[in-house]
This record gives structure tokens, sequence and C-alpha cells, in this order.
């Protein structure tokens, strides 16, 4: 078989890996940029070395050293989303086994798509600016040369000088801060990592952040205008990680800390170790968006300990981080739940295969990334074709304990390393020995290289799903005359996850007529709820009504927060709407320049407006 390659990277990780970085990095909101040295402790993995490839993105380079030896380096031409290669040529040649630093002096650039600087008044205090990172999948490069390849595994060290009225903090453990020697109105904040992890986890933040304890290892961090709703929302923190503790195994990175972002942060969840990123639309005021948590606990093990190869096996990261997630809440809430929330995933896979299209190879559990920025193809698929995969076996193999104990095998086993979906298939294939009947009737090719929904649906039960999928039947169903038949009493019983899932499966089907929502809307009163899973499934349903008094609040909500998995299809939904598309194109580009980089690009795609940095 030929070796294994990252489409992603320019790097290799066949001939040399990295084990450990140093960063000194100072951080200037005046320029938006970071001033950075990083030293990389680079392993040989072949005789002869003297050549050496990095990722970086936009960066500007001042000066490499080899083991204090000035270094020759070339900086390549820019393609597209990989960036550019630098090329450094060693002033010796080392044989496999030795290791070299390499030191590399550099600058980032103010529009570095890992990073979003945020003036004072985009935050919630008003007074400080604010930075925070998002390395994954291949931002890492726009803030550091490095590795970036999820393949290669190294521990940090960083010292990050920042005006001193701001707090800094990492996905590392804090390890104490000193004045800035060179600068009396700065302070430098040091961290450790000691466990080997990924470029794309590295991630810093800097901004007038308080934090409150929340259990024995956790801290919420936050500005102080978030941080008690926050100390509230995930104060069932520890009782999380202790139930995926009971799961998986021991927690290895010592401290679990969270961290709210402003509302720009576009994903839901980060699992940085350490220090887990949140975005503040889950502070609900109800727990009812833990999962989220639950979620990013579980990167602890599958994810972080355990990491996908390249991203073309990223299903084995979150699909396996799904059904823990899911074994979590089947612990806290029991199986119904469980099946609840795979059912409910069941059809997001749906509505993804709808949108891309059932032949688009997108789709595969396992794409093929070549000429493929990982951004632009995000979507539920590696998550729920993956979750149902595990949940497809788990039902073959002998149920949820038997299968949780090949999933704690797995992870204990790769534990430190990163894999390929082969890999993770002969493992299976080894753990199961005495099943290899089941195994081998599997059909693996339909599952992982073939576009579309699954070659088989698992079961579900329905318990908690009948009364959402009855209540959603009576809206499809009903004429005019029958609209006077709802009330509030419909509702009073249901979740907010059974009214997610009801709102869920009306998007699934042909708009609502007009009447139909005004109506809901009525008797429901959708429009006062804070829930930003309920209120976004809503709004669009209202705007594929073609009700024009929600376009306000669809606009509003897309921008007033930057979550992508609200942002993009609020801002979709209008632009289809064909009397209010040329409002949508005008509000995007008002508010481009104050939305994240990642949110702005994935935006202007769909809503076909030209970008400025064109590749
Ligand atoms: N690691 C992901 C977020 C991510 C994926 C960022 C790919 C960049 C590239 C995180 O763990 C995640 O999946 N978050 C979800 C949470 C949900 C599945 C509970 C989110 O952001 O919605
Ligand atoms: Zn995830």
């Amino acid at each position: 078989m030929a070796p294994v390659t990252d489409p992603c990277s320019f790097s290799s990780f066949s001939k040399c890996l990295t084990r450990h970085l140093n960063l000194i990095l100072r951080v200037d909101f005046d320029s938006r940029t970071i001033r950075g040295k990083v030293a990389l402790t680079v392993e040989v993995l072949e005789d002869k070395f003297s050549v050496l490839t990095l990722d970086t993105k936009d960066l500007k380079i001042f000066k490499v050293s080899a083991n204090g030896q000035a270094a020759k380096f070339e900086l390549g031409a820019q393609q597209g989303y990989k960036g550019s290669p630098l090329e450094i040529t060693l002033p010796f040649e080392l044989s496999r086994g030795q290791n070299v630093i390499v030191e590399v002096e550099y600058e980032t650039s103010p529009s570095a798509s890992a990073l979003q600087w945020l003036s004072p008044a985009q935050t919630a205090g008003k007074k400080h600016p604010y930075l925070f990172s998002q390395c994954q999948a291949t931002h890492c490069r726009t803030m550091l040369p490095c590795q970036d390849m999820p393949s290669v595994k190294h521990t940090y060290y960083a010292k990050v000088s920042v005006p001193k009225e701001l707090i800094a903090v990492m996905s590392a453990v804090r390890d104490g801060q000193e004045p800035d020697p060179s600068d009396s109105s700065r302070v430098i904040y040091r961290f450790r990592q000691p466990v080997p992890m990924t470029s794309y986890l590295i991630a810093l933040v800097v901004g007038a952040l308080e934090s409150r304890e929340i259990g024995p290892r956790s801290r919420v961090w936050s500005e102080k205008e978030y941080v008690d709703q926050a100390a509230f929302e995930f104060s069932e923190t520890e009782t999380m990680l202790k139930t995926a503790e009971s799961l998986s195994g021991p927690y290895v990175w010592g401290q679990y800390d969270l961290l709210v972002l402003p509302p720009s942060f576009p994903y839901g969840g980060m699992e940085n170790p350490c220090l887990t990123f949140a975005t503040p639309t889950l502070l609900a005021g109800d727990r009812s968006l833990s999962n989220v948590i639950a979620h990013e606990i579980s990167h602890s093990w599958t994810g972080n300990l355990v990491t996908n190869k390249t991203w073309e096996h990223f299903w084995l990261n979150e699909g396996h981080t799904v059904y823990l997630e899911r074994m979590i809440g089947r612990a806290l809430e029991g199986e119904q739940f469980r099946q609840f929330k795979a059912r409910g995933g069941w059809k997001e896979l749906q509505e993804a295969v709808h949108q891309f299209g059932e032949n688009n190879v997108l789709t595969n559990l396992v794409p093929s990334l070549k000429d493929v920025d990982p951004d632009d193809c995000f979507s539920c698929v590696p998550y729920e074709k993956g979750f149902a995969l595990l949940y497809y076996l788990e039902e073959l193999l002998g149920g949820p304990e038997v299968f949780m104990g090949f999933v704690k095998s797995y992870t204990q086993l790769f534990a430190y390393r990163s894999v390929t979906t082969k890999e993770w298939k002969d493992y299976l294939f080894t753990y199961f020995k005495d099943k290899l009947d089941i195994l081998n009737k599997v059909d693996w090719n339909g599952w992982m290289y073939t576009p579309g929904m699954p070659p088989v649906k698992p079961q579900y039960d329905t318990t908690l799903a009948d009364a959402c999928i009855a209540l959603a039947q009576r809206w499809q169903n009903a004429k005019d005359a029958d609209l006077s038949g709802f009330s509030e009493a419909d509702i009073k019983q249901l979740s907010s996850h059974q009214l997610i899932e009801f709102l869920a499966l009306l998007l699934l089907e042909d708009p609502l007529p007009q009447s139909h929502v005004k109506r809901m809307q009525e008797v429901y009163n959708f429009n006062s709820v804070k829930n930003s899973e309920i209120r976004c499934r809503w709004l669009r349903l209202c705007v594929k009504a073609k009700w024009e008094e929600a376009v306000p609040l669809a606009l509003k909500m897309a921008t007033e927060q930057g979550r992508l998995k609200f942002t993009r299809p609020l801002f979709r939904d209008v632009y289809n709407f064909d009397k209010f598309r040329d409002v949508a194109v005008k509000l995007f580009k008002e508010h481009r320049d104050a939305m994240h980089p990642v949110t702005a690009t994935l935006v202007s795609k769909d809503l076909k407006v030209d970008q400025r940095t064109g590749f």
C-alpha cells in the first residue's frame, strides 16, 4: 500500500517529527500582529537529512537558525488555503535518530485566519481589546511556522507578553507570570503543556478575563460580564468529567478549564487541551445545551489523545466523540435520551446529504481532501455518519457496554498517537476476533467510501421523539381552518431538546404556509425564546415560509453572534428569499470587517460575494 501522506500540509511526517515547541510571543494590539520566536525540537527520521519544510501562511520570516547557527531559508509561493512552504536548509547534515533545534523569528499578519482581533467596542466590557485563536483545522500555520499536520505530536512551553491590564490563557497548564523586563507596561504569562499534542490544539486568548472555580480541576474564564452566568451554566462539569473517566479511563490533561468567548466565536465548542473554548450562545439559562461540554470533554480521549492521522480521517475524531458524548448523556439522562439524540443525529445527516447532493463525494465518511480546504467541506457528515456507523456496530456486536469496551480499549491502545481508518478497522477486527462472521458481513465500502446515506439504517427507540413527530405532523397537515385548534398547551410537556427536534423535523419538510408560522408565533411565542438552538431553527422556518417580519430577526441573529452553525444557514435562507437577497448581501458586506475571518470567508462563498483576498 502507498504510504499515508497529508494533502493539507507541505511538511512530511516521514522525514522528521517535531517533539517540542518553545514559544516566545509578543501580542501587539496596535498593529494586530504577534511577533514571535519559535524553537522547534525536531527528531530526524532519515539519514543525510539537511532540508526541512514547515507550513506557514501569511507570515513574515525574519531569521532562521539551527542549533544556534544561521540557516538558509526560502518561502515558497502561496498555494491557496495551504499557504507557503518554508524550506529551511540546515548548515549541516543529520542522521536518523538525531535531534536539531530549529529557531524561527517571525511576525503574523493582521489578517491571519487563526486570529480574530476584537476592538474594545466588540467586547462585552467595551474598554479593552480582545484576541482569540482558532487553529483547527489548518490555521495554526498563520500563527506560527510548524508542521501543521495532525500526525505530528509535541509538547510545548510558551511565554506570552501582553499589555499588563490584560490576561493571557492558552491550551496548557498556567505556569505563573512575571513583569516584561523589556517593557514596564507589559506582563509575561507562562504556560506548559507536558502532554504531546498536535498543532491544531495550540490556542491563545488575550483579554480582560476573569475566572471562577467550578470544580476541583476546573475554572471558567470569560469577560466579567458573563462569568457568573457561565459558572452556573457549566456547574455540571466535574460530574461530566467523572462520568467520562468512568467510561474512557483517567483524564490525563490535569486541568479542565472552560473559556466563554465573545459571540463571534465560530464554533459551539473547541476541545483545546486544558481549556475548552465555548460559544456564549450556550448560556441559555437552563443548562440544556450541556451536550456541547460533554462533547468537548470527550475529545480529551478521542481527538486529543487518539488523533486522526490526516483530516481525511476526521470522522475518527468526531464520530467517536459524538459516541462518547451520547454515552455521557446516557449515564446522566438515561438510554431513551441517548436514542432520542441518536435519531435526531440521523435526521441531521439526512439534511446534510440533501444539501450536498447524494452523489457528492464530500458525503463519504472518508473523503479525499486533495485540493479541498477542510473548512469548505465542514459539515455534520463525519459526526453523524461516524456516529451511525459506531451505533450500528454496537447493535451488531452486543450493545452499549460491549462496544464501549472496544472504544475504551482503542483510546488506551492508540493514546498519544495518530491513526488512520485502516488502523481503527484492523483493531476492531482484533478486538472482536470472536465475531469475525458478523464483521465480515458489514458493507465497509458502502459505509466508508460511498456518498449519500449509509447502506443500513440502525434502529432507534422513539419514546421521546413521538411527541415531537406527532406535533410536527399536526402542523404539516393542518388546513387554515384547523389553526385555531393549536394552543400553548401543545408544548407544555416538551423539553428544550424536544422543541429543537420538533422544529428540526419541520425544517426537513417543504416550507410551511405563512399563516401557519404566524399562528405558531401566536400560540408558542418562539420569538421570545433565548435558547439559540431553538431560536435559529424557528427563524429559519419563518424565513422559509417567506414571513417578512422574521427577516430582520434572522439577520440580527446572524450578525449578533457568529457561530457558523447558525450564521451560515440564517444568511443563506434570507439570501434565498428573493425579495431580501440584496439586503442579506449588503448587511454581510457592512459586517464583514468585524466578522471572524473564517466566518467571513465561508459566508462570502455562500452569498457569492467576491472575496478580496482571492486565490
Ligand atoms: N472540534 C470541533 C470544532 C471544529 C471542527 C473546529 C473542525 C474547526 C474545525 C468541536 O469539537 C465540535 O465538534 N464542536 C461542535 C459541538 C457539537 C458537535 C456538540 C460545534 O461547534 O457545534
Ligand atoms: Zn468535536
